[in-house]
């Protein structure tokens, strides 16, 4: 309709309030590139722990670029400046587009989902930063469906180029054209996929990473030495040891099992330990602990 046709990649261009449910570490990173690219950002959180939380995240990235001077003093006020805190939903009420960042379980999404569908307004788009769950089944709750897309970024958000736009069956053209103008704008490279387990860059690496967990599960090499390989050898930034660690291992564990549970492809079969490191606690930079120690 009228609607449709008005905000192809002019709808982007539009974009002035976006908002971030959820601060952890995807959350404040994901605010952080909004405010940077000069947009107005309104973070919300649960409760005033989580809140306080989500404030501490991103002081310190914008702390470290500072002190990098990769960012000036007046720069990081102007960022911080354009970020509003609330622990009420309500304060969306004025965004253009909201990004759910929150725990990745269905239950939790669909209820953020159905309540932002109650407070943002109509014509505004819903995005999830989901790696691991179905944006079809997250959009189902919403009485715009059509309005409903994935916005995926990478850890960490502040550096990762990419970010997935993932549409659905019921998602409208102009709305991806929206996310993905809008990723574009604050300077990432949008690429389109569609709702499919692992969408395209985690359905590549997950088997990759798990793989890694297999050859030291078996003693083929240290730890070390395997991240040595990879990092040295075939050119990643990082081992995939280590990449687990910064992904967290719950998470990545969480997007193998619903690539297993959707394509019973032996590829995205969890390794025995990948599983019980989460069972343990031990989740990679997060908790301290993963495959390596982190101070
Ligand atoms: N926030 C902000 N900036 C950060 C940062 C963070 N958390 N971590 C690193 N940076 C910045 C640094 O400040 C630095 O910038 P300058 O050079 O301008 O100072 C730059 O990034 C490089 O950082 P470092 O020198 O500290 O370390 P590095 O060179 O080893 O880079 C890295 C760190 C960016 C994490 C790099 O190792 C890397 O790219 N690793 C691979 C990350 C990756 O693959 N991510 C995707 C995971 S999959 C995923 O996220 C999807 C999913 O759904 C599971």
């Amino acid at each position: 309709g009228t609607e449709a046709a008005a905000d192809t990649a002019e709808g982007a261009a539009a974009v002035r309030t976006v908002g971030v449910v959820g601060l952890g570490t995807m959350g404040a990173g994901i605010a952080e590139v909004f405010a940077r690219a000069g947009l107005d950002v309104v973070g919300v959180e649960a409760d005033a722990a989580a809140l306080d939380a989500g404030r501490r995240r991103l002081d310190a990235s914008l702390a470290r670029a500072v002190q990098r001077g990769r960012l000036s003093d007046e720069d990081r006020d102007g960022i911080v400046g354009r970020i509003a805190l609330y622990t009420e939903r309500a304060a969306l009420a004025a965004a253009d587009l909201v990004v759910e960042v929150v725990p990745e379980r269905i239950e939790a999404k669909r209820e953020v989902f159905a309540e932002l569908d109650r407070i943002v307004p109509e014509g505004a788009v819903l995005a999830t930063n989901t790696s691991s769950l179905a944006v079809t089944e997250i959009a189902a709750c919403t009485t715009r469906p059509e309005r409903v897309v994935g916005m995926h970024f990478f850890n960490p958000a502040p550096v990762m180029e990419l970010v997935e736009v993932v549409t659905t069956v019921r998602t409208e053209p102009a709305a991806a054209a929206l996310a993905s103008g809008l990723a574009a704008r604050v300077g990432k490279t949008p690429v389109t996929v569609g709702d499919r387990a692992g969408f395209v860059a985690n359905a590549l690496l997950l088997p990759f990473l798990n793989h890694a967990v297999v050859l030291l599960e078996e003693r083929v090499a240290s730890r070390d030495d395997i991240d040595a390989a990879v990092r040295d050898g075939i050119g990643l930034p990082m081992g995939p040891l280590a990449l687990l660690d910064l992904i967290g291992l719950d998470v990545s564990l969480a997007v193998l099992d619903v690539l297993w549970a959707e394509f019973r492809d032996p590829r995205y079969a969890a390794a025995p330990l990948l599983r019980r490191m989460v069972a343990a606690g031990l989740l990679g930079r997060k908790t301290g602990r993963g495959f390596h120690r982190h101070a």
